[in-house]
């Protein structure tokens, strides 16, 4: 395998390094563990070392495996190349470990690299043609891909063919070359981002969603077995449910835990030292964040429950209007606690109950 890109730091389209919370206001530290995206250290080893390497390991996403398991069996028995694949869905939710788990299953070797990292059109080139026939080329953030890279990528996706423009001006012409017959797997958090034409040309286009509790008490369990920590199941159960439906997340909850039980206790994670832990560390039992809480109490308090538009909230809560989106909205109406309508964002009663304010239809009833 061949890392071409480590991880870049988040950054806003623009490239300005990502706005950091205000210090100040935020619950600071304890506010990272609940971020789906990877942290520094663990894009090193020690993510590496708990990532799922079959496909009889990667736990839940029943849908999306058994599409991928025919499309492997058919590309096998026809002896052919696994046609491209576009996975969406909100960080850590097991993209690229699946794009792993393909090169594995399918027997060939892969590649990795990011959008930015392809900003010149030398870049992809040099990707392309040192593939060879089957291997996989994974592509992340591909929504960010330049103008330039995305041309070149149209007919390589299409034909297995690179045109490259040889001279200038008049007598500039075309020149293709063949290709190794390749599949390029492109991972997005934001599908809505890809111009169509990149969208068209790949054969399967799946999406991954939230995990539920108990897929993710089983990915704790194999991740404190990978790390020979004792765990009991409802000790597991407990990381799971404050996890925000992410393997990442749950991931890294167990590790702040573990350390929690070897100092403080005997060291066997059971329910009560999990949520103890839990709680030192802010994570509340619905695993929502400073920001979820903010987003959710500003909408209530001050709005009523809403409807309140998307640059309100973000500038209520210091985030920008996309990791809203992307980010945080998605887990909060995944467990009904926001709900988006034409006119913005309002705040179920689901929500109200969690945070300790009365539902309006309650109130209503009290007059
Ligand atoms: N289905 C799964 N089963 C077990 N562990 C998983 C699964 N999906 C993700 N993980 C764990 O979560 C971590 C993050 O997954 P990753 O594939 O890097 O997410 P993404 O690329 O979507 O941001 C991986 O290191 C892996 O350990
Ligand atoms: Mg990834």
């Amino acid at each position: 395998m061949a890392i071409i890109s480590s991880k870049k730091q988040p950054q806003e389209p623009n490239g300005q390094p990502k706005k950091q919370p205000q210090e100040s206001e935020k619950a600071s530290s304890h506010q990272e563990l609940l971020q789906a995206e990877a942290a520094v250290d663990e894009q090193g080893k020690q993510e590496e070392s708990i990532r799922p390497q079959r496909f009889a390991d990667y736990i839940g996403q029943k849908d999306l495996k058994d599409v991928l398991d025919i499309a492997i069996k058919a590309a096998k028995s026809r002896n052919e190349v696994l046609d491209h694949l576009l996975l969406y869905g909100p960080p850590g939710l097991g993209k690229t470990t699946m794009a792993m788990i393909l090169a594995s299953e399918m027997g060939v070797n892969y590649k990795i690299t990011s959008a930015p990292a392809l900003e010149r059109p030398r870049d992809i080139v040099g990707l392309l043609v040192n593939l060879k026939p089957g291997d996989i080329l994974f592509v992340d953030e591909i929504h960010r891909l330049s103008r330039m890279t995305e041309e070149i990528l149209y007919p390589a996706m299409e034909d297995y063919r690179l045109d490259i423009t040889v001279g200038k001006g008049s007598s500039a012409r075309i020149r293709s070359l063949p290709l190794s017959k390749f599949t390029l797997v492109g991972a997005t958090t934001r599908v809505g981002a890809l111009t169509s034409p990149l969208r068209d040309r790949f054969g399967l286009v799946q999406k991954l969603r939230f995990y539920e509790v108990d897929e993710l008490s089983k990915i704790v369990l194999r991740t404190a077995q990978l790390l020979q920590t004792p765990i009991t199941e409802d000790g597991a159960t407990e990381i799971a449910r404050r996890s925000r439906g992410t393997p990442r997340i749950a991931n890294r909850l167990l590790k702040r835990v573990r350390d929690y039980a070897e100092v403080k206790k005997s060291g066997e994670i059971n329910q009560s030292i999990a949520g103890e832990a839990l709680q030192l560390f802010q994570v509340d039992p619905c695993g929502l964040d400073w920001t979820d809480r903010k987003m959710l109490s500003v909408i209530i308090e001050q709005f009523n429950g809403g409807p309140v538009g998307l640059e309100t909230i973000a500038a209520a809560t210091g985030e920008d209007t996309q990791t809203i989106e992307e980010v945080y909205e998605p887990y909060l109406m995944q467990i009904g606690y926001l709900s988006r309508t034409p006119r913005g964002r309002t705040a179920t009663t689901a929500a109200y109950k969690h945070l300790g304010f009365k539902p309006p239809n309650e109130q209503m009833s009290l007059l």
